[in-house]
């Protein structure tokens, strides 16, 4: 197990809201070793104790759930560096120390090949691992330069590209529910389900993350990673084990398969839209032209939905719809498994019934089945949903990864050409989009999925 961690933008959002909640998790679950060390470096002028009283303050925020001693025991293992990432030999000293480190970049996509380059020079020890946050890239193009820059650095399988999803216990559910009884194989694929959505609606505004949100947008931020690896995941032929290389290697193939939009179907399979000023509940919210930081000439997205199409054996003729929004009027989401209705109905006019659907709830992590029974009325059918939650995880999404990251197991993380086959999917929508060739659609925030294109799917 490593026992360094170096972050670098060891201030920032991401830092607080996850990463030390994730490390407080690991020290209560007794996982993390007792020599374990945190440097967290940035641009700020502070010195530790300034660190420590932010870093506290943050805990306190975001883990109030963990033990007191536990928060307290990640910030008196921290020290914090004053480092640009772009200076070696700031970059040298804030990674320095015995044996290999494991060092978190934290940090706008956008530096990330600086940052391999100065690692590079400033020397990472042996056996380092090293740790990029999503999006991987902004292009095809781009993830395959950064992928060459990260093989002159370290081997592939000390590269971590997180995808905090992967560790959420519904998604590690999808496998378990699949993999794991009989019950549902024999009916996952196309005889038997027509559709699949893969939603993440969100009441969650862009907040005070324009800096970085106004870059990607809805698609980049959420569809090229997140929702596409849960597409994975459902959709991927059983691997032999749960190793790096055999989950990894399946999900790949599904990417593979994925048909390839053109320009003549992306109108009639994409939408893309933005929140204009309303109202979630009784919050009042500008539109997000307004947002501070944002950049209404970027004509960033803060909706997108995408219909794909997988050309192989399993899931030819099923439909799989990812969609995500900021600011709607109600969290949802969810994988939602759609079967098809049943080839004969012998009830007669029993009544209408819906085929049968089963929903993998992501938050509030859980599983529901909408099943059509017989009514106590004779001669009735009516529906009949069941709901369990999932058992609560032990750790968090983000403790489970840095958890991965200092064992030394990538198999929650994305290989290099995975992210590239995910851009490949994503690109063309990218460039079709910046053409114009969908319109960017408004929706008031507050308001149910935006109606639009394709709203008939
Ligand atoms: C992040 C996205 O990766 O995931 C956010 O950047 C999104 O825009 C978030 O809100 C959702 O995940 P979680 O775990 O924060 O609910």
């Amino acid at each position: 197990m490593i026992q360094r961690l170096v972050i670098f933008g060891g201030t920032g959002d991401l830092t607080g809201r996850y990463l030390l909640p994730g490390l407080a998790a690991l020290h209560e679950s007794g996982r993390l070793d007792p020599s374990f060390r945190l440097v967290c470096a940035d641009l700020k002028d502070w010195d530790d104790e300034q660190f420590r009283a932010w870093a506290d303050a943050q805990l306190d925020q975001h883990a109030s759930n963990t033990p007191a001693d536990s928060r307290r025991a990640i910030t008196a293992a921290a020290r914090y560096r004053r480092a640009d990432i772009q200076n070696p030999l700031e970059v040298a000293e804030a990674i320095a120390g015995d044996g290999p480190v494991a060092v978190y970049l934290a940090l706008a996509p956008a530096l990330f090949p600086a940052a391999i380059q100065t690692l590079h020079s400033a020397h990472l020890p042996e056996g380092s691992r090293l740790v990029l946050e999503k999006p991987f890239g902004e292009d095809l193009t781009s993830a395959e330069t950064l992928n060459h820059l990260l093989a002159d650095l370290v081997p592939e399988q000390a590269v971590f590209r997180v995808d905090h999803f992967l560790a959420m216990t519904t998604v590690q559910n999808l496998l378990g529910s699949r993999l794991a009884n009989r019950v549902l194989e024999s009916l996952w694929n196309s005889a038997h389900i027509a559709k699949v959505e893969i939603i993440w609606d969100e009441t969650l505004t862009v907040e005070d993350r324009a800096g970085y949100y106004d870059n990607v947008g809805a698609l980049e931020d959420m569809v090229q990673n997140h929702l596409l690896q849960l597409l994975c995941l459902v959709a991927m032929e059983p691997p032999i084990t749960l190793s790096e290389r055999d989950l990894r290697d399946r999900k790949v193939d599904v990417l593979r398969s994925i048909r390839t939009l053109t320009d003549d179907d992306i109108p009639r399979r994409t939408r893309r839209a933005r929140y204009s000023a309303g109202a979630i509940g009784d919050r009042q919210v500008p539109s997000y032209a307004d947002e501070r930081g944002v950049d209404p000439q970027r004509r960033t997205e803060t909706f997108a939905e995408i219909e794909l199409a997988l050309d192989n054996w399993r899931w030819s003729g099923t439909a799989f719809v990812l969609r995500t929004g900021k600011a709607l009027g109600a969290d949802r989401k969810e994988v939602a498994i759609h079967f098809r209705p049943v080839p004969h109905m012998p009830f007669g006019d029993a009544g209408s019934t819906s085929p049968n659907v089963l929903r993998f709830t992501l938050d509030p992590e859980g599983l529901t089945l909408a099943l059509t029974v017989v009514g106590s009325t004779v001669g009735t059918l009516v529906p009949l949903t069941m709901t369990a939650p999932i058992h609560p995880p032990e750790l968090p999404a983000y403790g489970r990864l840095l958890l991965d990251v200092l064992t030394g197991n990538p198999a929650l993380s994305i290989r290099g050409d995975e992210a590239e086959q995910a851009w490949r999917v994503v690109t063309p929508i990218i460039s079709a989009w910046s053409r114009d060739l969908v319109p960017l659609d408004h929706y008031p925030a507050g308001s149910l999925v935006p109606s639009g294109v394709g709203n008939s799917r």
